[in-house]
């Protein structure tokens, strides 16, 4: 496994990502991943009415299009989560936009929202054989700007919300130009509201969570926390990425483009989680940011969360830290 991990550390960044979870993918078609599988120990958990097989998933961003789920599902994982997914496909931000920072168990992306659009998606969550949790992240096309930022969030919904047991309204990817301006007062509650009466229009019963920033301050995360208070949305995710690449001992990477994700991010998504849930002692939270080992994990249930989702993580340690956190 060493060796696997070695040679994937030494393939341009994107093309590792791609063949990893292509390989996966074969190895289950054939029947073969659960030799290579991780061994978890069972450890089920209720939440929000839904029965996760444990407390650690996938962070958005791992499966974008869903085209992974069974094999990402036959890993352990407790619960997966795919997205970001916009209505319409688009390519991303230019290449290079994703860079390995091993020495620090990070990485910086600027992706861009990369994705084969909501109906690839929902063709694959169709199609999906896995039987766990299955949440889904939505976001907004690059292009689109004020009430057509909305309308993108509302298509997304529309088309998931029958196939998701759980859906993400992600405002806070930082490679999107303008797109985490959703955090403030007067777009927010446009949005939520927007979303609210959708979600009623629907008849919708799956719980909505809304993805936030770690990049906050503490009145904007009050404010955020009392807005979810009052919607229809049942809790958090906290946090997307951060845009303050100062937190990397190597100065090489602090002027670089896009958002800092793994070891560096872990106190400051850290600290929102436990002000959230300081404010709120019952809003349902899920913990997202530098998880990388099994202390590192039990620090975000001990900051508040009820689940876990790793990304990072998974990229530099592969499986295996399924079996380290969990077992
Ligand atoms: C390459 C990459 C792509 C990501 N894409 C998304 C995305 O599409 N939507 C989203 O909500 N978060 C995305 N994220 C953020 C992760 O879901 C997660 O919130 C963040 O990386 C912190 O967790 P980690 O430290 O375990 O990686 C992405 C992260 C990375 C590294």
């Amino acid at each position: 496994m060493k060796l696997v991990l070695q040679f994937f550390q030494k393939l341009p960044e994107e093309l590792a990502h791609s063949i990893a979870l292509k390989s996966l993918k074969i190895l289950y078609s054939l029947n073969i991943l659960s030799f290579f599988a991780p061994k978890i120990k069972q450890n089920k958990f209720q939440f929000l009415g839904m029965e996760f097989k444990n407390r650690l998933g996938t962070a958005a961003g791992l499966d974008k299009n869903g085209d992974y789920i069974d094999a990402l599902g036959a890993l352990g994982f407790g619960f997966l989560e795919v997205g970001t997914s916009t209505p319409l496909p688009q390519s991303g931000n230019a290449k290079p936009r994703l860079f390995r920072v091993f020495s620090e168990n990070a990485i910086i992306n600027r992706m861009g929202f990369n994705n084969k659009g909501i109906d690839h998606l929902v063709r694959n969550l169709k199609k999906a054989k896995y039987n766990g949790i299955i949440g889904v992240n939505i976001g907004a096309n690059k292009e689109s700007t004020d009430q057509t930022r909305i309308d993108d969030y509302l298509t997304c919904f529309k088309k998931v919300y029958k196939y998701a047991d759980y859906i993400v309204v992600n405002i806070s990817s930082p490679n999107t130009e303008n797109l985490r301006d959703l955090h403030n007062s007067d777009q927010l509650t446009q949005l939520l509201n927007s979303i609210s009466d959708l979600s009623k229009t629907l008849l919708n019963t799956k719980p909505i969570f809304l993805k936030i920033s770690p990049d906050e301050n503490e009145s904007s995360i009050r404010r955020i926390v009392k807005e979810v208070e009052d919607s229809i949305f049942s809790g958090l995710i906290a946090t997307n990425t951060t845009v303050d690449k100062t937190l990397l001992i190597d100065k090489t990477y602090h002027e670089f483009e896009g958002g800092l994700s793994g070891m560096p991010l872990h106190n400051k998504s850290n600290e929102k989680l436990e002000l959230i849930r300081a404010i709120n002692k019952d809003m349902p939270l899920i913990g997202v940011g530098g998880v990388i080992d099994n202390d590192s994990y039990n620090k975000k249930l001990k900051c508040g969360a009820d689940l876990v989702q790793i990304y990072t993580g998974f990229i530099i340690k592969g499986p295996k830290i399924l079996s380290e956190i969990l077992n």
